[in-house]
């Protein structure tokens, strides 16, 4: 299990490397997506800015993009700092997660994307710096605008999916029947990738059997997440 701010650093034959972390209180899952050659650093829901330049210092590297798969405040938690420290950033979201009416809630804050995603609830775009190749696929339910992103190896779930559920729906802004067809959408974007690809969660919580594993394989999600399994014959 990692520690809070350990990285797990995974280097693919593509050239491409997949950094994962957890950290803070809430156990939030970072991911992040590594172009060496082309400078490039796309961050997914960075939860502590001071960490990540620190880690990413160490290798000569620094953050280039961050994207965001929906703009609760611990998954936003470390915009500010990071824009304060490197202000050229590119900061993508969806536009669905810009959320101005729902800004005076705690449960979300404000992130001024560079840059956005438009598609439809559960269409997909795919989105490309240097060799870094992902697919965006718009899943609200959970939060507006909240988005999955894939490839290189990972699922990266946000608040969609855990290891072994799906993220709360009775939050302002939540709406639990976008959330149902968001999880058949997120079963049907699993079932086409190899199974042997990791399912990154928002957050790392319980598994089946009561261990608290960093990350699931997407074969295991499918046979055991219950909000996976919950939605067959819809
Ligand atoms: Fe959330």
């Amino acid at each position: 299990m990692l520690g809070d701010g350990e990285f797990d650093k995974t280097l693919l034959d593509d050239g491409i490397e997949v950094w994962v972390t957890l950290m803070g209180p809430y156990l939030n899952m970072n991911t992040a997506f590594i172009d060496r050659n082309a400078g490039l650093v796309a961050i997914v829901d960075p939860y502590d800015a001071s960490r990540w330049e620190e880690g990413l210092r160490e290798e000569g590297l620094k953050p280039t993009h961050l994207l965001y798969t929906h703009t609760h405040r611990d998954h936003v938690a470390g915009y500010s700092e990071m824009c304060i420290m490197f202000p050229d950033l590119e900061v993508w979201g969806h536009e669905d997660a810009r959320v101005p009416h729902l800004l005076g809630h705690p449960v979300f804050g404000r992130v001024d994307f560079t840059n956005t995603w438009i598609q439809p609830p559960l269409e997909e775009v795919n989105w490309r710096a240097g060799g870094i190749n992902l697919t965006v696929t718009h899943t609200p339910g959970h939060a507006p605008g909240h988005v999955t992103l894939h490839g290189h190896g990972v699922f990266h779930a946000g608040d969609l999916l855990f290891t072994n559920g799906m993220g709360r729906v009775d939050l302002p802004g939540s709406d639990p029947e976008s959330q149902f067809k968001s999880i058949r959408r997120g079963r049907q974007t699993l079932e086409k990738l190899p199974g042997s690809w990791r399912m990154i969660p928002g957050h790392r919580y319980d598994w089946i059997d009561g261990t608290t594993p960093d990350w699931v394989s997407v074969k295991e999600a499918l046979e055991h997440n219950y909000a996976l399994n919950s939605i067959d014959g819809m």
